[in-house]
């Protein structure tokens, strides 16, 4: 199948350790009869038919998929019923109730979701009560849609995306579920193992239709070759719940469990704010043609560009060296020929000089094809860099391993490889780039984060606005002198001690945590790192 086609219906078929695990577990409910709303070659259905079961339905929208399904069921295989059609076309009336719904729904984000089928996905949804915004991505209203096509007490088996527990219309997704099973649980694995995802995949086990459950069980796991012998009717029990009721908290999950109680404990202290309570956090600019729009200031004057089009940038969070940008950064990055001033020419009051370097930055950007590239031609005019915002505090977008916030000593723009946040009094800055390097945000961050799959943490504007953090009471001097400490050692390469310093003068001296719990808190956040690392190296050992 082409590539493209292949994306456009999520055709990413599911490993047979996975497909062979969710059918024993499902027909060990005693059931009979199996569908596979989106099946694709047929695996699970195939998988269905050599371990007994004696009535199969399909579902999907690619024909020659099906065709290979039909073809794989084995000699003796019972009647199989395919529906060659958009699953939500189908209703449960057309098909008698089944015992068992088994499969990997496809995961089509909302840009591509859309038209008729969205609106009737999102119609089913809200037949079993979830209010789905139209920011889901198929996979959710695919689950609800096919829960509706069992019979009562009959199970669901389903491979899922970590959004399932991460994402608000997951969470309501995952309400819904628990309001139309008995008992919810959730596989996650350490190692990533569904090739066709960049997110971590769960799978999906719902039992008893008709039932309710206040809250979805998590079952960690290693890898998908540990499901061989694993037995579901043991594990759960001590799993950790997952309260559909507040969501976003799946990181607690896989920390140990004095680090969640204290993290739990802690985030009620009065202390212990988010960020958006102390200003608002927002993208960076998008250039279109980041060579062309950027340059240094000694490219910029060379090239005879006024002095007043060229404004200070920090590029990404390489450029961020210290927990200050300073001008004297920006000059290092520059001597180094990285660009850090974006060009913005202004036709306002034009000097007969500026006129002339604006028609030859234009015919420079003709030349080059920069008016059709796709973010200048949408603009108007296609020159000039728009959503220029200059923040207080500059902080990390895709986060490695040791983030860190700077103040903008530079009064420097950011592109949106960056956030930037402003605050409502900018002179807490400093306080604010300290309190992010305690143990305590950097637990928040691995949290409210999301991790894609190069293991890389990403946290969006909203997410970042809900990282929390203490805010340092001490003395202006105190301050200033911790400050230093800090900057010099993260300059010096040394992240472990600014984590140190913040830790000692906030988490220590103003909240009064010991030494044993400031390292709990320090093992929790370092386990979740790990944890997004080791995922992103796949099933390598
Ligand atoms: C992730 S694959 C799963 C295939 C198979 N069940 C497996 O796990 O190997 C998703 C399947 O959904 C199908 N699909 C996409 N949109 C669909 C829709 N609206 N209705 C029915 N099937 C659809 C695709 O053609 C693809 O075969």
């Amino acid at each position: 199948m082409a590539p493209s086609r292949r994306k456009a219906l999520g055709a990413y078929y599911t490993a047979a350790p996975v497909v062979e695990f969710l059918v024993r577990w499902g027909l060990g409910f005693g059931g009979a009869s199996v569908m596979d709303p989106s099946c694709g070659d047929g695996r699970f259905l195939v998988a269905a038919a050599r371990h007994g079961a004696r009535r199969l339905v399909g579902c999907d929208l690619d024909a020659e998929a099906l065709r290979t399904a039909g073809a794989s069921l084995p000699p003796d295989a019972p009647g199989a019923a395919w529906h060659h059609r958009d699953f939500f076309l189908l209703s449960p009336e057309q098909t008698a109730p089944v015992d068992l719904i088994v499969g990997n729904p496809p995961f089509i984000r909302y840009q591509q979701f859309c038209g008729e089928s969205r609106a009737r996905a999102l119609a089913s949804a809200l037949r079993v009560g979830a209010r789905l915004s139209r920011l889901s991505a198929s996979w959710a209203p695919f689950l609800l849609h096919a829960m509706q096509f069992l019979r009562p007490g009959g199970a669901m088996g389903m491979v899922v995306p970590a959004e399932l527990a991460q994402t608000a219309y997951g969470t309501e997704t995952l309400r819904a579920l628990c309001a139309g099973f008995a008992r919810v649980r959730l596989l996650t694995f350490r190692r990533n193992w569904f090739d066709g995802a960049q997110q971590e995949t769960f799978l999906l086990l719902a039992e008893d239709r008709g039932g309710a459950t206040a809250s979805a069980e998590l079952v960690p796991l290693d890898r998908i070759e540990d499901l061989a012998g694993f037995a579901v009717s043991a594990a759960g029990q001590d799993g950790f719940s997952l309260d559909t009721a507040r969501g976003g908290r799946l990181g607690l999950a896989f920390v140990a469990p004095a680090a969640r109680d204290l993290y739990l404990r802690l985030i009620d202290h009065a202390d212990v704010v988010e960020l958006c309570s102390l200003g608002e956090v927002a993208n960076g600019y998008v250039s279109g043609a980041n060579d062309f729009f950027h340059c240094t200031a000694a490219d910029g004057a060379q090239r005879g560009l006024p002095e007043e089009w060229l404004l200070p940038v920090a590029r990404n969070s390489r450029s961020l060296v210290g927990l200050t940008f300073t001008q004297g950064d920006l000059a290092c990055a520059e001597a180094r020929a990285v660009p850090h001033h974006l060009i913005l020419p202004r036709d306002d009051d034009l000097f007969a000089a500026d006129s002339v370097a604006l028609e030859a930055f234009q015919r420079a950007g003709k030349r080059a094809g920069i008016p059709a590239r796709y973010k200048c031609r949408t603009r108007n005019p296609w020159w000039r860099v728009p959503g220029l915002v200059r923040a207080d505090v500059l902080l990390p977008y895709m986060i490695g391993s040791e983030p860190h916030a700077s103040v903008n000593c530079a009064n420097a723009l950011y592109p949106n490889s960056l956030h930037g946040l402003r605050l409502a009094n900018p002179m807490l800055a400093a306080r604010v780039v300290l309190g992010l390097a305690s143990s305590l945000s950097l637990l928040s961050m691995e949290l409210v984060g999301r991790s894609y799959g190069g293991g890389i943490l990403k946290l969006e504007p909203t997410e970042m606005q809900r990282v929390r953090l203490v805010l340092p009471t001490c003395g202006e001097q105190q301050l200033r002198m911790v400050f230093e400490l800090a900057d010099a050692a993260l300059r010096g390469g040394d992240f472990n001690a600014v984590v140190e310093v913040a830790d000692s003068l906030i988490l220590k001296d103003q909240l009064g945590l010991s030494a044993e719990d400031i390292d709990c808190l320090s093992q929790a956040r370092s386990a979740l790192v790990e944890r997004r690392l080791t995922r992103s190296r796949r099933n390598r050992p």
